[in-house]
């Protein structure tokens, strides 16, 4: 097995490896056909991770140049987010997860890693928790469908954030969960791909309570990642989202279970789960203040 880094060459391979990944694991594993049958929308993730983080993908090829694996890694200022990982189904079970996460770990140095997993995926699991990552939020990924009409009650205290917000969205969430990801937040807000929206909610005093990134991908919906400094303040972020950009659409979010309020009203919204996960961090955690909705696009662990 070698390890490299992912070349221009090799993103449509890679899509069809991420899509065979996920889709045979899951259909032999869980008896879930969740991921379709058509590899190219897989080029999504690998679209908007190099344009986040050029460069920042681990390939593993065999003797003959074809991918067995690959991990995306994300450096920012505190720690290195990692995700997603994937090994071709044929090379399952033979340590090429494992050898990748490796080749992760040296390039971080001795920064922290972080990740958000499946809590129903074993295999992951062992992977991480074998490599010393240490589970700190149960979470769960749910779905719902917004009605036509829009949700009632939302919010007119939400407002698009802009260029100037960068540098408080990130020190807010270094000040709530001692991680910092600014790159992300200039990212979303130069929105070359037209596909981001970030939002933010002010205290009286005009200081920042809680933000919330949401895309609208063509294939999903998703919201997050934010923060808020209560659930209150991220339950109106996600009913103003959801209203403003989502109405008669299906949107995926990760909720952290303990949020009861926010667990409550999402399913009175007629959510439903279709996974636990878990987030997780190799090295230092600071302790996480602030409720916090964590996504796979980019990975936001
Ligand atoms: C999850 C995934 C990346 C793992 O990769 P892999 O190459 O099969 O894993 P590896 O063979 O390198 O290693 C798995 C490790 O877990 C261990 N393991 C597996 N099942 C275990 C169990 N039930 N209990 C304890 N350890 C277990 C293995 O022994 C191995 O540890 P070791 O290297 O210390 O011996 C792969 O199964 C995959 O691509 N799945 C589909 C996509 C996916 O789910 N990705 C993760 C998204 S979060």
């Amino acid at each position: 097995m070698k390890l490299a880094r992912l070349q221009p060459s090799q993103y449509d391979e890679l899509a069809k490896l991420l899509h065979a990944s996920l889709d045979v694991w899951h259909r032999t594993r869980l008896n879930v056909a969740r991921f379709g049958s058509e590899w190219e929308p897989f080029r999504l993730t690998i679209d908007v991770y190099e344009a986040l983080d050029p460069g920042c993908c681990v390939v593993a090829t065999d003797e003959s140049g074809v991918l067995m694996g690959s991990a995306f890694f994300h450096p920012r200022e505190t720690h290195v987010g990692v995700g997603v990982v994937t090994v071709h189904p044929s090379a399952f079970g033979r340590g090429v997860g494992r050898a990748l996460m490796e080749e992760v770990i040296r390039i971080a140095e001795s920064k922290p890693l972080r990740l958000v997993s499946s809590a129903m995926n074993l295999d992951s699991f062992s992977l991480y928790t074998r490599l010393g990552f240490v589970p700190q939020m149960m979470l769960q990924s749910m779905t719902m469908q917004v009605p036509v009409e829009g949700l009632p009650g939302a919010t007119k205290r939400m407002r698009a954030a802009t260029m100037a917000d960068i540098t408080a969205i990130a020190d807010f969430e270094f000040r709530q969960n001692g991680i910092r990801k600014e790159k992300d937040y200039r990212f979303f807000i130069e929105n070359q791909s037209g596909c981001w929206r970030l939002s933010v909610i002010e205290r009286d005093d005009g200081t920042l309570a809680g933000f919330l990134v949401a895309s609208a991908f063509p294939t999903d919906n998703l919201l997050g990642q934010g923060v808020a400094e209560d659930e209150a303040t991220m339950l109106e972020l996600m009913k103003g989202t959801l209203d403003q950009h989502f109405r008669g659409k299906t949107v995926a979010f990760i909720l952290p279970s303990m949020c009861a309020t926010l667990v409550k009203q999402a399913y009175a919204w007629g959510a439903r789960n279709r996974e636990t996960n878990l987030l997780s961090v190799l090295g230092e955690a600071p302790r996480m203040h602030g409720v916090t909705l964590p996504t796979f696009l980019p990975e936001s662990g």
